[in-house]
């Protein structure tokens, strides 16, 4: 049977989304005969006039390690809540109805909307509404529930643990306290492995709030032991067991997305009051999810590309292409996007690091 399907990328870019789209263009025209068709900038690209494009061989030519998405995305178009500005004010409207009846104008029948859990909440929310739907998951922070990884995360684990290597030399060269923020979102996964990985003394994640006398301990502890340097790595949003995350933007002013950011400066500010050492501060940004995506996102991404072809020929819709040990499986989204996966505190990779000597200011 002939059939058109739609892909989209949404919410933050990361590297693997590329090898998601062309697998999808790859194993539903080689192995189906199927049209592809690709929505642009998440679901913005279905608000007013539709935005999209023929999805080819050819259009997927070369795009394996390219970092972004070649259709663009967008963290802040949800149709559910969506921001239209008149005469100077922004009000929230549901245009749901509108994605869904722009979504059928273009003949496709079925979207596999790639992104993390505002994304495939909201194409959840849609197939209910007439859009049958697969998710695909992906983010650099790897909080999706039902799934051993996200794609994009093992590159951003490598971005941060090729810096920390770095830091590493000059600030042991200056004998200085580098404090390293990472992103993650309310999940401590990019500071705790990428921690482990480039030998952090310190570090910080939401799932353990901090005491700084912790992180002055671990600091004095290591200089008593001839290191006069240390390296701190804190997740963007840990937080001091008596304050609380430090916010660039609070909900309210960035249309219900918190922007977090400034907790590195906080940690090395209060560092600098109280110890006699040189510390500086790095915050690495979006530089962890840009660029090209490793060997092993880039094959994850095939799979799960390839595996939510496969969920489409077989009509089973609402459901998530997931990894569980070495294979890919489907769980039902719902299951996947209700709760965040979090670092358990007092589980193997906490207890690994604190058997290393890494202190958590707990
Ligand atoms: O969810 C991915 C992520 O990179 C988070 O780690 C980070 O907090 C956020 O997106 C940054 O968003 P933006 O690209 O809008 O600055």
């Amino acid at each position: 049977m002939s059939r058109t399907i739609a892909i989209l990328t949404g919410g933050g870019d990361c590297p693997g989304l590329n090898a998601v789209i062309r697998a999808v263009v790859r194993s539903a025209v080689l192995r189906r005969g199927w049209r592809v068709i690709g929505i642009e900038d998440g679901f913005d690209g279905l608000i007013g006039t539709p935005r999209w494009r023929e999805l080819t061989l050819a259009s997927v030519r070369g795009i394996l390690p390219r970092g972004g998405t070649i259709l663009g995305t967008s963290n802040r178009g949800n149709p559910l809540s969506y921001p239209i500005t008149e005469n100077g004010e922004t009000r929230l409207v549901d245009v749901s109805d509108e994605v869904v009846r722009n979504f059928r104008s273009l003949g496709a029948d079925t979207l596999i909307a790639v992104g993390g859990d505002g994304t495939l909440k909201i194409a959840r929310t849609l197939q209910d509404k007439g859009m049958p739907m697969v998710g695909i998951p992906k983010t650099i922070d790897n909080d999706l529930r039902c799934t051993d990884v996200t794609f994009g995360y093992n590159t951003a684990v490598g971005v941060v643990t090729e810096a920390l290597d770095r830091l590493h030399t000059t600030a042991e060269s200056h004998h200085r306290v580098m404090v390293v923020e990472v992103m993650g979102r309310d999940a401590g996964w990019i500071a705790l492995e990428s921690g482990l990985a480039g030998s952090a003394d310190v570090i910080l994640i939401p799932e353990i709030p901090f005491r700084m006398e912790g992180v002055y301990e671990a600091i004095e502890r290591r200089r008593a032991h001839g290191s006069r340097f240390s390296i701190v790595v804190t997740a963007e949003g840990a937080f001091p067991v008596t304050g609380q995350k430090a916010l660039q933007l609070s909900a309210e002013n960035n249309l219900g997305v918190e922007r977090l950011g400034g907790i590195g400066q906080f940690v090395a500010d209060e560092i600098t009051r109280h110890l006699d050492i040189e510390t500086r501060v790095v915050v690495l940004g979006h530089v962890q999810r840009g660029g090209t995506p490793s060997p092993f996102d880039r094959i994850l991404g095939s799979r799960f590309g390839v595996r939510a072809v496969d969920l489409i020929e077989q009509e089973k819709y609402g459901r998530m292409v997931a990894l569980r040990g070495r294979s890919v499986i489907d769980v039902d989204i719902s299951d996947a996007v209700n709760a965040l996966n979090l670092i358990d505190p007092e589980g193997d990779l906490v207890k690994t690091a604190e058997a290393l000597g890494i202190m958590f200011g707990r």
